[in-house]
Formats: structure tokens, C-alpha cells, sequence
């Protein structure tokens, strides 16, 4: 598209108004699907007009709440926001906001926590109730009224068409030159009339660059010009560098074996300090043409394809840095063609990573000296951002790795425990754990011998003979040898921590 005005639509743009305005339009107990993946494409304007008619009316005696869906986490003019002034009652399927965090920790606020793919079927299949209103960024609205996605597109597609009303926001800090990037896949339904999706290849298109809306179920359009919450990475520690170099001499070792190709298999890549450095390795390393089927393209996998270590990303939204959003910007047209930006439950669908063979690298908060991996609880009991994509990779990829540094907070709490907290991923879907002391290959390994090459290979000094001593005290206990386990004593380690503030 060309020209000044983003809103091209007649009708449409006959529906501009003020986000105060908007918001205003928002009824007392409404279920909102917001835009937003990652802090970017989330609407700027609405959510913020939102809670602050949210505060008024609390200060007036009459509380407001909504509900909120999205596509993950967003920024602190939404979830931040929105927590702040009480607003939020239910909160869906994922977030990373410090106010939000406090909110659901304290009991203020229900937060469902779901497999990313999996939230447009709950969503469709009415699992979640009725959805009220849809509030989406775009970056413009073409003449016939089809809209430009922004910088994610997670669940847009799934708000537009369950919600009975829309709240378009048109950014235009988002490039324009974004048209084409994206592929919206019209092709889904519920069982059990599902067919085949015919996606082969991370590069390949089976959408449209589009997202459509019934004009009128457009109840405001709201002009913002605002960049994404871009948040600087920390430069890789030496943690992380050693967690990536581990990595990379798996593959180096896998591709020898000849158990992965050359080129690898297509990555996918959790966001964060860990995920940054191995993506900075393997652009330092000898593969030429990798690709990626992911949720996020962050700084490193942009590194990759100016490096020709990559040559396609599919994902559902980015998370850059403001320097790494300007590379964007200023060259998006060596990028155009070389990044995809699909709906979440394509760019993580289960058949997808199952068929393309992902390896998948996440992280974690605890694992247990048998694989079973916590990636969201705190002690067991507090949320601290919520299962993500990680999920629907690890279980359905080829390779599932997790990765963190074997200790936090200054080494009081080993990140290798006798038995997890809480677990997200079993020991069924975790084949390879990585921590700076080294990696675990799981696969193929009974219980018992998984217990062993976890201790040896990824605990702390510092925790490591307590580990071991464990699991042979539990092993000589004379109860269950399949999965050894000292019942009494299993989770002694966090009880430590919460009355002596060490494990
Ligand atoms: N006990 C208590 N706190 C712990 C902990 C443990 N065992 N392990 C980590 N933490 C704390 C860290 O101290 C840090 O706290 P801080 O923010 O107060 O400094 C925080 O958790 C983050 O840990 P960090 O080591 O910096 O790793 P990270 O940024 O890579 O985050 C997860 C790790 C697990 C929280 C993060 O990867 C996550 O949310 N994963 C689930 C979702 C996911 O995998 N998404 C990607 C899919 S595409």
C-alpha cells in the first residue's frame, strides 16, 4: 500500500475515535482478546484508556474487572496496567509482567496457563465461554478492509472471529514494509473435520498475507504511534557462553554420528539470556543455510540470517532489541523474504514440529535427577511466567534440549533437584538437559541411569554428592527400584530453602 493514511477503508475510517473512547465501549465484565506476542503487535493505546477508566470508577466505588486473553506476554501498558489498577479477573494463556506476576501470586488474580498452539482450539471449541471484544493492532487497513499484521500475529486471527465486537488500533510506528511478510492460514476447524496442513518446509506459505474482518463487527478504530516494548539482551555471561559452547558440540557430535544433518534440523529457540548466546554460537560456527521454525525471532536469529547461518525463520512474532529492531527496519528488505509470521497455533503446531523434526531449546527452573522439568513454578507454588511455547515443542520436536545455569539465586538453590517442585515437562518428553557443568543425553536411558548422567554431567559441586547420596540412600531403601525415590525426603530441599533460605 502507499500513501499517508493507514486506514484506507471508508467505513472504517469513519469509525476513528479516541482510545478514552474506545475503551468506554468496553461493557464491566468483558472477556478481551488482545493482539500481542512477546511485547510486540500489543495494542498501546486501549489497554492503557482501560485501566485508567478502571481506576476512575474504582475510586468511585464501582470496581471494574475484565478478562484477558492474548497471544503471550505483552508490556507494562497492558498487563502492567491493567494489574495495577485491579483490573484483570482472568488472565490467559501466558505472561512475564512483574505487577501481573504479583497479582496471580497473591491470589488476585486466576491465570490460565496453556500450551501457546493450543488456545485458538480452546477458544473454538468454547472451552473458555464467550469472547466479547477483540482489541488488535494492525499496521494498516488496506481499501476492501483487509488488515496489515503487525510485528506478531498470535491470536489475532482467532479474537477477530470469536469476538462480537472489534477495536482495531493502526500503529504507525510499524513498517509498512511488513505487508507480504505474513502468512494467516484459513484452513483450520475442530475435529472432526481437520485435514492435513500442508506445510513441508519452514519456508513454505500455505496463507494469506492478511488478516480479514466483517466490517461490521468494527466498533472503533483507534490511531497510536508508539514503538513495541523492546528490551536490550544482557550480552551473553559465561554461564551461558559454556551452556551454548555444550550445545553446539552435541550437534557437532550428532552430525558426525550422522543422527542430524549437516544443516541440521530446524531450531526453535526460547527467548533469554541462554537462548541468545547459543543462537551467537551457532552463527560463529561452521553451518551454512539452517533454518528455524519458532514462536520468536529475537537479535540472534536476525544475526543468523544477515550471516547467511540462516536462511529462513518461521515464527509468530519478534522480540528484538531497539538496536536489533533499527537492523530490522533499515534493511527489511534482505529481510522480507526470509521471515514468515504465522498465527500461533501454526507456528507451534504439535503436526508441524513433529513432521519438520524441531529441535527445541528452552529453558528451565528446576529439573529432577530423573528429566522431569519445572519451567514455571517457583517452589512449586508461585508462577513465574507460564509454560509458553515450550510445550508444544519439546514434546513434538525431534530433539527436546533444556537449558540453565545449575544454580540461582548466588548459588543458595540448585537447579537439580531429587524431585521437582511442580512439572510441565516429564521425563517422557525432556531427551537432553544442559547446565554450564555440562549435558545430559537422556535418550535411551532407564530411570536409574538417567539419575546418574544427570548428577555427573549437570549438578553443581556444590549440591552434587547430596545429590548422589540421595539416590543411593533411596535406591538402598528397599522400596520401588524402577524410579528410586526417598518420599520423606524428596522435596526437603525446597522445604530448606523456604525456612533456612538455602537448599
Ligand atoms: N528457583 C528459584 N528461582 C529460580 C530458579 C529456581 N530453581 N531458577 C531460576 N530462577 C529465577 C532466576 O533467579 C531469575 O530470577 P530473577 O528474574 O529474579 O533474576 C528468573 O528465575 C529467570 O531465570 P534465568 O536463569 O535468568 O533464566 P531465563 O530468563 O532463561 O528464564 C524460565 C528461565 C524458565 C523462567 C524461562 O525460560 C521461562 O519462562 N520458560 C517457560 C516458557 C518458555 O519456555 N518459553 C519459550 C518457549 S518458545
Amino acid at each position: 500500500m502507499s500513501g499517508t493514511s493507514r486506514i484506507l477503508n471508508s467505513q472504517l475510517s469513519q469509525r476513528i475515535m479516541s482510545a478514552e473512547q474506545a475503551a468506554e465501549l468496553i461493557p464491566p465484565g468483558a472477556t478481551i482478546g488482545m493482539s500481542g506476542f512477546t511485547g510486540a503487535g500489543y495494542p498501546k493505546a486501549v489497554p492503557k484508556a482501560l485501566a485508567e477508566r478502571i481506576r476512575r470508577l474504582r475510586d468511585a466505588g464501582s470496581p471494574m474487572r475484565v478478562n484477558i486473553w492474548t497471544g503471550a506476554s505483552t508490556a507494562p501498558e497492558l498487563d502492567g496496567a491493567l494489574a495495577e489498577v485491579d483490573g484483570i479477573n482472568m488472565r490467559l494463556p501466558f505472561q512475564s509482567d512483574a505487577v501481573c506476576r504479583k497479582q496471580i501470586n497473591e491470589g488476585q488474580m486466576q491465570y490460565l496457563d496453556i500450551h501457546l498452539s493450543e488456545v485458538s482450539q480452546y477458544a473454538w471449541s468454547g472451552f473458555l465461554g464467550k469472547l466479547d471484544v477483540a482489541v488488535i493492532e494492525v499496521a494498516a487497513v488496506l481499501e476492501d478492509g483487509r488488515l496489515i499484521p503487525s510485528s506478531s500475529i498470535g491470536n489475532n486471527k482467532t479474537w477477530i472471529e470469536q469476538a462480537d465486537k472489534v477495536i482495531l488500533e493502526v500503529n504507525d510506528k510499524q513498517s509498512l514494509k511488513m505487508e507480504g511478510m505474513h502468512d494467516v492460514y484459513y484452513g483450520t476447524a475442530l475435529p472432526p473435520n481437520r485435514k492435513p496442513i500442508l506445510l513441508t518446509e519452514p519456508s513454505d506459505r500455505i496463507g494469506e498475507r492478511y488478516l480479514h474482518c466483517p466490517l461490521d463487527k468494527v466498533i472503533a478504530v483507534v490511531e497510536t504511534s508508539s514503538s513495541d516494548r523492546n528490551s536490550a539482551f544482557t550480552p551473553p555471561d559465561e554461564t551461558s557462553a559454556l551452556i551454548a559452547d555444550h550445545i553446539l558440540d552435541f550437534f557437532a557430535h550428532e552430525v558426525k554420528k550422522g543422527r542430524l544433518p549437516a544443516q541440521l534440523l530446524p531450531i526453535q529457540s526460547g527467548v533469554g539470556n541462554i537462548a541468545n548466546a547459543v543462537l551467537e554460537g551457532l552463527n560463529n560456527g561452521p553451518y551454512k543455510n539452517l533454518s528455524a521454525f519458532t514462536e520468536v525471532i529475537q537479535d540472534g536469529m536476525l544475526k543468523m540470517l544477515k550471516s547467511g547461518t540462516l536462511k529462513v525463520a518461521s515464527a509468530t512474532a519478534f522480540s528484538l532489541s531497539p538496536d536489533a529492531l533499527d537492523e530490522f527496519n533499515n534493511n527489511i528488505d534482505f529481510y522480507k523474504d526470509k521471515i514468515i509470521l504465522r498465527q500461533q497455533d501454526i507456528s507451534n503446531h504439535p503436526e508441524l514440529a513433529r513432521r519438520l523434526g524441531v529441535i527445541a531449546m528452552n529453558g528451565l527452573i528446576e529439573a529432577d535427577i530423573y528429566g522431569n522439568v519445572n519451567s514455571t513454578h517457583i517452589m512449586g507454588t508461585r508462577m513465574m511466567n507460564g509454560i509458553g511455547g515450550s510445550g508444544d515443542f519439546a514434546r513434538n520436536g525431534y530433539l527436546s534440549i533444556f537449558m540453565t545455569p545449575s544454580t540461582a539465586k548466588q548459588g543458595a538453590i540448585s537447579s537439580i533437584v531429587p524431585m521437582v517442585s511442580h512439572v510441565d515437562h516429564t521425563e517422557h518428553d525432556v531427551k537432553i538437559i544442559v547446565t554450564e557443568r555440562g549435558l545430559a543425553d537422556l535418550r535411551g536411558l532407564a530411570p536409574k541411569q538417567r539419575a546418574k548422567c544427570i548428577i555427573e554431567n549437570c549438578a553443581h559441586p556444590e549440591f552434587k554428592d547430596r545429590l548422589m547420596d540421595y539416590y543411593e540412600r533411596a535406591c538402598a531403601s528397599g522400596r520401588g527400584m524402577h524410579t528410586p525415590h526417598l518420599l520423606e525426603e524428596a522435596f526437603s530441599w525446597h522445604v530448606n530453602f523456604e525456612q533456612h533460605g538455602r537448599m
